[in-house]
């Protein structure tokens, strides 16, 4: 299961299945005795995969009997590596974390890394496939959102940090995984941004119209935020503001 990156969602808690399995029977208060009769198993065999044994067959016994509901959870990371790069680029934000940027923020002025296919909604957008390079045309607007391309992140957050700075631009969003390693994050981006921790994770389209989860944690970096808006922002995405520097 390892090697294949084969895990189950709908058991509980666990290091391992054989753990899920043997906590989940013991949280329903099941004997072994008990266990034996709805599976048709023998007491040593249910032993066994509570140990980390058992056949396969014998494990969908128990599963069956225990948590039917029961079922692979989504390979993310393989999901997220699978294509080219552009490909692997081309995740758009899910309408409804849109709406709460909308109402927070107001109207985009300018995606500076948009999609043909995305549903963001911006007054101006900037497209690769047009011949547009938002790391190179001008910013602009009292609100720019960006959702930057996943294999070049650091690069579009410099990119929007320099557009604020010079004042093309009121405010910036951009929606990135939570990396917090790098020096830039700790000595710039933490002085000037306003950076939101997201709860949960959002579910991004593809460009087949397929969602996932992302393997990742997100955090949303703001330059230029109003009071008001991350209060607005904070009510409607479960999250918390980092402490300004
Ligand atoms: C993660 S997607 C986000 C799309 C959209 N902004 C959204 O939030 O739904 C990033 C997009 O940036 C585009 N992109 C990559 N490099 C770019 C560049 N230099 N200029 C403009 N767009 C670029 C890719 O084609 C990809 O569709």
């Amino acid at each position: 299961m390892r090697a294949l990156d084969f895990r189950l969602t709908g058991i509980g808690p666990g290091k391992s299945l054989a753990e899920q399995l043997r906590t989940r029977r013991l949280k329903q208060s099941m004997t072994i005795g008990a266990l034996t009769k709805r599976t048709g198993l023998s007491p040593t065999t249910i032993r066994s995969v509570e140990l980390g044994g058992g056949s396969v067959a014998s494990i969908l016994k128990i599963l069956n009997a225990l948590a039917p509901k029961a079922k692979r959870r989504a390979p993310e990371r393989a999901y997220w590596g699978q294509g080219d790069k552009d490909d692997r680029d081309s995740r758009f934000t899910p309408p409804d974390f849109m709406e709460s940027i909308y109402a927070s923020f107001g109207k985009i002025d300018l995606d500076p890394c948009a999609h043909p296919s995305s549903p963001v909604a911006a007054s101006k957008k900037y497209i690769l496939a047009n011949g547009d390079d938002g790391l190179r045309d001008a910013w602009s607007g009292k609100f720019v959102y960006v959702n930057p391309p996943f294999s070049d992140q650091l690069n579009w957050l410099r990119r929007a940090h320099e557009q604020w700075r010079l004042g093309n631009v009121a405010t910036i969003a951009c929606l990135v995984p939570a990396r917090t390693d790098s020096t830039w994050f700790h000595e710039t981006l933490r002085a000037d941004a306003d950076i939101y921790f997201l709860q949960g994770r959002l579910r991004f389209l593809d460009l087949r119209g397929n969602t996932q989860p992302t393997p990742f944690s997100l955090m949303v970096v703001i330059f230029g935020a109003t009071k008001e808006q991350k209060e607005k922002f904070a009510a409607a995405v479960p999250g918390f503001w980092m402490d300004r520097a």
